[in-house]
């Protein structure tokens, strides 16, 4: 085969591959749902890094194994030298200027997207996100009066927010990568971190990025993006009091203690409630003949007392910052009731 017949089937495999290859990475749906505007100009960043480096892959590779093939050492060479060859200055500069000003031109677009999606918008709401091993805790603050906290975030849709996010003992990272954001949560430091949600409806995973101890793979927690008037209705439920007026304690208790937001089955056993989680004691046993001093000290300062055989510090220290008083009333109140 000549050179040149050789160099245009290089030429024509190197084209069916960047096809293959931007096909392949196309068709895949590689992202979760998109539930803020950031997320719609980040994807479009990737689409574009994507449809520029798969050519450039392709070619660069290409040039490597064509050259591997073409001047490969034959039978009776081993004893050759390759020819003097001094180099030639015009190829260097075209192959450092192109890449040059390609790496300068996506680093400029991502800049431009970056501070966009950072850029400061009217009518932002104030989320503050606190990490602490291992949970999140978020609070609204109001114009008056206390902050209202969850343990969940709750957001209306198309709403600009601004998230103030810290921790309150080692670095976590707040990731909700249905928004494509996430920050750092660094003690003694606030960072804001700046998100649109859009018209999509949904829960989505909080993820907790940055291995920060044991509980680590447990920091997660949800999201709910909502219309705004349920969002408002869940902000009123919050602010009012946790046990209704007339409700048992008890049945409030138990709802809390099964509830996504608390997770308390997911470590505990109780058999009223359910649950089976192993990670901490069962309680309607270990429980059984502590007051309730002992059982409302057990949520708000776990680390006061650890039973024997469990690891310290697993258990989120956030409940007494991030639970309604009313809610931890309730929890002591069912844990009485299940350890009598
Ligand atoms: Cu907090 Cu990982």
């Amino acid at each position: 085969m000549t050179e040149k017949r050789s160099l245009i089937w290089a030429a024509g495999a190197g084209v069916v591959a960047i096809v293959v290859l931007l096909a392949i990475g196309l068709s895949i749906h590689w992202f979760p749902p998109r539930a803020s505007t950031q997320a719609a100009s980040i994807d479009h960043l990737y689409h574009v890094m994507l449809f520029v480096s798969v050519p450039i892959f392709v070619l660069v590779e290409g040039v490597v194994l064509y050259s591997i093939w073409r001047f490969r050492m034959r039978p009776g060479q081993e004893e050759q030298d390759g020819p003097p060859i001094h180099g030639n200055t015009t190829l260097e500069i075209v192959w450092t200027a192109i890449p040059a000003f390609l790496l300068v031109a996506l680093a400029l677009y991502s800049y431009v997207v970056l501070s966009h999606n950072e850029k400061k918008r009217s009518n932002e709401m104030v989320v503050d996100v606190t990490g602490q091993q291992f949970q999140w805790t978020f609070g609204y603050p109001h114009s008056s009066g206390p902050e209202t906290k969850s343990l969940e975030l709750y957001l209306p849709t198309n709403q600009p927010v601004v998230f103030r996010v810290t921790s309150k003992d080692v670095i976590h990272a707040f990731w909700v990568p249905a928004f494509r954001l996430q920050t750092s949560a660094v003690p003694g430091q606030t960072d804001t971190l700046r998100v649109t949600t859009n018209g999509r409806q949904g829960t989505y995973p909080v993820i907790c990025n940055q291995l920060c101890g044991l509980g680590h793979a447990t920091m997660r927690s949800t999201v709910h993006v909502i219309p705004p008037a349920q969002f408002q209705a869940w902000m009123t439920k919050q602010q009012g009091p946790a046990v209704p007026a007339g409700a048992d304690p008890a049945t409030v208790g138990k709802q809390t203690f099964t509830s996504s937001a608390t997770g308390c089955g997911g470590c505990h056993t109780i058999a009223d409630a359910q649950t089976t989680g192993t990670i901490g004691p069962p309680l309607d046993k270990y429980l059984h003949g502590h007051d309730a001093a002992f059982i409302r000290q057990s949520i708000v300062a776990p680390n006061a007392y650890v039973e024997k055989g469990y690891p310290v510090g697993v258990m989120p220290q956030n409940f007494g910052s991030g639970l309604q008083p009313g809610q931890i009333d309730a929890l002591v109140a069912y844990l009485q009731k299940v350890s009598r």
